[in-house]
C-alpha cells in the first residue's frame, strides 16, 4: 500500500517534469493527503526549478494550517476552510481519481482500496471518548467495562427468532462477529456493507456469547461548521444531468437559463452576482448506456454530443467559470472514481470550463464543495429502508455520516481499484452536490448544504419504466457568503422563483 502510493507520487512528479529528492518524498508520505500536498509543492516550485527538495516540502507545509491532530476526534477536525482563501475564486482540493490502478492483481488492488478506505475513516474515529478501550480486533479481550473496535462492515444478518443483528466487522488485524440487540439505539440506522464504524462493545458472560454492541459511532461531519468566508453577494448556480444529445433535452429551458445568466431575465442583479456554474455529471446522454437508447437520441454520435454541449456552454456568459464532473452517461470509464473527460471530447469548448474527475472537492471563494454525480443512489436507495429517488438528500445525509459517497462494493456502482479510496468524503464539505436522481432536493445537515441538483432532460421512456418522475429545469443559486439558497424554475414560459432557503 505505502509503496504503491510512493510509486504513484514518483509518477506524478515525473509527469510534472520534476525530480523528487528521497527525503522530500519521505516527508510527503508521512503527511495527510500526500497527493494534494504534492500538487501544492509543484505549484509552489512552478518553473523555477526541476527539483523538489525536502526544504521545498517543509516550506509548503509551513504555509499550510497546523496538521490535524493525530488520531483526532471530531472536535479536532479543523475546518478546511480555515486555510482557504476567500480571495481565490476557485481552488481544487481533491480529485477522487488519482490515476490508473497501480497493482496488477485485481485482488491485491481491491485489498489496497479497502485498506485505504479503512485507514482514512478510522483516522476520523480514533480518539473519540465514545470509543473507550479501543483495540485492534485481534487483541480484543473481554473487559468488565467493555472495549471498542473500529471496523468495516462485511456482513449483516438477522437472527431467525429474535431478529437481533449479527455484524461481521473487519479491521487490518482480523475479523469479529458482534450482536446488535433488536430495538437498541445502534440498530436504528441500517448498517451498510463496507461502511466503517466504531463500536463500543459489552461482553456477555457465558461460552459462545457474542460481544454486544452498546453504541455505534460513525465518522460523520463535525457539528461546528464555520461558513461565511466568501465576500457577500458572490453566488454559484448548481445544475446537473444536462443529457445534451437526448431528444428530451430541454432546449427552451436551457435557453431561458442562458438568458437569465446573461442578465436578460427578470432579475439581472441576481444573475450578475453569479460567477460559478457547477454541473454534477451526465453532461451528455451518451450512447449505449441503457437498452434501445438510440430511439431517445437526437444526436447519435457521442463526440457530436460533446460538441453540442460546447455550443450550449458558449451561450452562457464568458465571465462564468463552469465546473464540470462526468456522470455514468459520459464518455469515461464508468468505474468510480471516474477520471475527468478526455481532451478529445472537449476540443472547441470555451476556455472558461473546468473539467474535473467524479467526485471532486474544490473551494469556491473559500467555500468547500464536494461534487459527486450520485450513481451510488442506485445501490444506497434499495439498501436503506424508506429511502427513495424522490428524497435523495436523505441518502446524502447518510453519505456524510459514513463520510463515504459509494461504500457498497459489487452491486450497480462499479468501483475502480485505485490505491487511494477517492470516494471518502475528506475534507468535510460546506456544500455536497449530487445529481443522477433527476429530481431536485435541498436540505441541511450539521451546517452542510445538501443539494441534489435538477436535470435538463424531461422524462424518457426508460425513466418511466423505472418509475422515476423527474423534477427538471430547476437551478439552485447559492449565496457563498452564508449558504443561503434560492431555487429558480425554468420549466415554464419564464423563470420563476420557487423557493428561498432550505
Ligand atoms: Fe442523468
Ligand atoms: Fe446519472
Amino acid at each position: 500500500m505505502a509503496s504503491d502510493l510512493r510509486e504513484h507520487l514518483v509518477a506524478f512528479f515525473e509527469e510534472q517534469h520534476k525530480l523528487v529528492e528521497a527525503g522530500a518524498l519521505q516527508l510527503i508520505l508521512t503527511q495527510n493527503q500526500p497527493l494534494i500536498l504534492s500538487k501544492e509543492v509543484v505549484e509552489r516550485v512552478g518553473s523555477a526549478s526541476p527539483f523538489v527538495t525536502r526544504e521545498i516540502v517543509e516550506a509548503a507545509l509551513a504555509g499550510r494550517r497546523p496538521a490535524r491532530a493525530v488520531g483526532g476526534d471530531l472536535a479536532a477536525e479543523a475546518p478546511t476552510s480555515a486555510r482557504l482563501s476567500p480571495a481565490l475564486p476557485f481552488e481544487l482540493l481533491r480529485e477522487g481519481y488519482t490515476g490508473p490502478p497501480v497493482a496488477t492483481q485485481p485482488i491485491a488492488a481491491y485489498e489496497a482500496l479497502f485498506q485505504s478506505r479503512f485507514r482514512q475513516l478510522a483516522r476520523l474515529l480514533r480518539g473519540r471518548p465514545q470509543l473507550p478501550g479501543l483495540s485492534p480486533v485481534k487483541e480484543l479481550r473481554a473487559f468488565e467495562g467493555g472495549a471498542s473496535v473500529i471496523g468495516m462492515v462485511r456482513a449483516v444478518r438477522e437472527t431467525p427468532q429474535r431478529h437481533h443483528l449479527i455484524l461481521t466487522v473487519d479491521d487490518e488485524s482480523g475479523s469479529i462477529e458482534v450482536l446488535v440487540p433488536r430495538d437498541s439505539p445502534g440498530s436504528r440506522t441500517t448498517f451498510l456493507p463496507d461502511e466503517v464504524v466504531g463500536l463500543h462493545l459489552e461482553f456477555a458472560k457465558g461460552p459462545g456469547k457474542l460481544p454486544r454492541v452498546a453504541s455505534v459511532e460513525r465518522p460523520d461531519v463535525p457539528h461546528a461548521r464555520s461558513v461565511g468566508r466568501a465576500p457577500s453577494g458572490v453566488r454559484a448556480i448548481f445544475l446537473s444531468d444536462l443529457h445534451v444529445g437526448s431528444r428530451s433535452f430541454l432546449t427552451e429551458s436551457w435557453g431561458q437559463l442562458a438568458a437569465f445568466l446573461r442578465g436578460e431575465g427578470p432579475n439581472p442583479e441576481l444573475a450578475a452576482s453569479i460567477d460559478h456554474v457547477v454541473v454534477a455529471g451526465d453532461l451528455v446522454d451518451g450512447i449505449g448506456i441503457y437498452p434501445r437508447q438510440e430511439r431517445d437520441l437526437a444526436i447519435a454520435d457521442v463526440v457530436e454530443q460533446y460538441a453540442e454541449l460546447g455550443r450550449r456552454f458558449r451561450e452562457l456568459p464568458e465571465r462564468l467559470t463552469i465546473v464540470t464532473i462526468p456522470g455514468n452517461h459520459d464518455a469515461v470509464c464508468p468505474a468510480e472514481p471516474q477520471p475527468a473527460l478526455p481532451a478529445n471530447v472537449s476540443t472547441g469548448w470555451p476556455g472558461n470550463v473546468r473539467i474535473l474527475a467524479n467526485p471532486s472537492t474544490f473551494a469556491l471563494h473559500g467555500v468547500v464543495v464536494e461534487a459527486y454525480h450520485g450513481r451510488s443512489f442506485d445501490d444506497l436507495i434499495p439498501a436503506i429502508p424508506g429511502a427513495s429517488y424522490a428524497r435523495p438528500t436523505d441518502v446524502m445525509k447518510r453519505m456524510l455520516q459514513m463520510r463515504h459517497l459509494a461504500p457498497i462494493y459489487g452491486d450497480r456502482t462499479p468501483l475502480a481499484p485505485l490505491p487511494q479510496d477517492g470516494l471518502v468524503i475528506d475534507p468535510a464539505p460546506d456544500i455536497l452536490v449530487t445529481g443522477h436522481a433527476h429530481t431536485y432536493g435541498v436540505d441541511r445537515y450539521r451546517g452542510v448544504l445538501l443539494l441534489n441538483a435538477s436535470t435538463w432532460q424531461s422524462e424518457t421512456e426508460y425513466q418511466r419504466m423505472r418509475n422515476i418522475s423527474p423534477v427538471p429545469a430547476r437551478a439552485a443559486v447559492v449565496d457563498l457568503a452564508n449558504l443561503g439558497l434560492v431555487t429558480l424554475d425554468f420549466s415554464g414560459p419564464s423563470p420563476v422563483l420557487v423557493g428561498a432557503g432550505a
